[in-house]
């Protein structure tokens, strides 16, 4: 596996594969590497010639400053990770060559004047102008290595939803693939912040993925009332005093904006704080197709 810090070396890499027809995959990450970035980077190894990863803790999509300079760092055991699932490249720039003149930012991708739930509810109510940063350093990225897919997973389930409408924008010809949430085995979904909970914390987590399992299976039982539904994930949650609920919400899986009625599908969505972690998860429901 190539290591690479540098921009140049890592085109002149593709470069060459590229004329040799290879295809190229991508995973996009923050490093601290995990179950779920490794099922991402193992499908795109099985899908593509070459798959590039990327580990950088992009400082502009962070809201705050704790929880940019607490987000955990291993480079070396990210190297190890990537190359046992199979990555043909790691890059792992450092923050002047993704922004040159940081913290003045030259060029920023904005999403504007857009009132649609996708883009001001959720995670982008929450965090005002995260996914400015997001969407900005997935630009940088998809231009510098422009692949064939590029990978993302639903754990992030807001953000996988704005990458594909910004690449359906600015480019059309990458397949941005969507890849299932993993989860720990008591069923907390796999996350870099995870790291930061102590033992107290990461007992009272688990009433996350409890009440998100908890509110597929009232869909799956016929409930049909989102409201229903969002409660009694609520009532789940609140069985933990530790954990202070940002939102946790039943919608569209399409656009996520609110649904009157449950119909052929839906996806439920939560995003909790202990203390000064934030922690995110979500999960949808499809009508089985007879
Ligand atoms: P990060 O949180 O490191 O996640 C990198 C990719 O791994 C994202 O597509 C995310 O959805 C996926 N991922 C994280 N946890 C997962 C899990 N438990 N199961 C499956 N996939 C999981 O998301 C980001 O970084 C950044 O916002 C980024 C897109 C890299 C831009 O900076």
């Amino acid at each position: 596996m190539i290591i690479t810090t540098d921009k140049k070396e890592l085109l002149e890499f593709l470069n060459q594969k590229r004329k040799l027809g290879s295809s190229i995959g991508f995973v996009a990450t923050m490093g601290y590497l995990h179950a779920g970035h490794q099922s991402l980077i193992e499908q795109s190894a099985k899908e593509n010639d070459i798959t590039v990863v990327s580990d950088f803790v992009n400082p502009i999509q962070f809201n705050e400053t704790l929880d940019f300079e607490s987000y955990p760092k291993d480079i070396d055991r990210d190297i190890a990770i990537a190359s046992e699932s199979g990555a043909d490249v790691i890059f792992i720039p450092g923050v002047n060559d993704i922004y040159p003149r940081f913290p003045e930012i030259d060029f920023k991708v904005i999403i504007e004047n857009d009132k649609r739930a996708l883009f001001i509810d959720l995670e982008a109510k929450s965090r005002p102008k995260h996914f400015d940063g997001v969407v900005t350093v997935v630009t940088k990225l998809l231009g510098l290595i422009y692949p064939d897919k590029a990978y993302f997973g639903e754990k992030d389930y807001q953000q996988l939803l704005i990458i594909k409408d910004l690449c359906n924008e600015f480019f059309p010809g990458i397949n941005i693939v969507s890849c299932p949430t993993v989860r720990e085995s008591d069923g907390l979904a796999m996350s870099s912040r995870n790291a930061r909970l102590s033992k107290e914390q990461r007992l009272s987590a688990l009433a996350i993925p409890k009440a998100i399992f908890a509110g597929i299976e009232a869909i799956k039982s016929g409930e049909k009332n989102p409201f229903v539904v969002e409660e009694i994930m609520i009532k789940e949650l609140c069985k933990e005093s530790a954990l202070s609920i940002d939102y946790c919400v039943c919608r569209s899986p399409v656009d996520l904006e609110p649904i009157g009625r449950i119909v052929d599908q839906a996806r439920v969505l939560i995003a909790a704080r202990l203390d000064s972690v934030r922690l995110i998860d979500n999960l949808g429901w499809q009508k089985e197709s007879k």
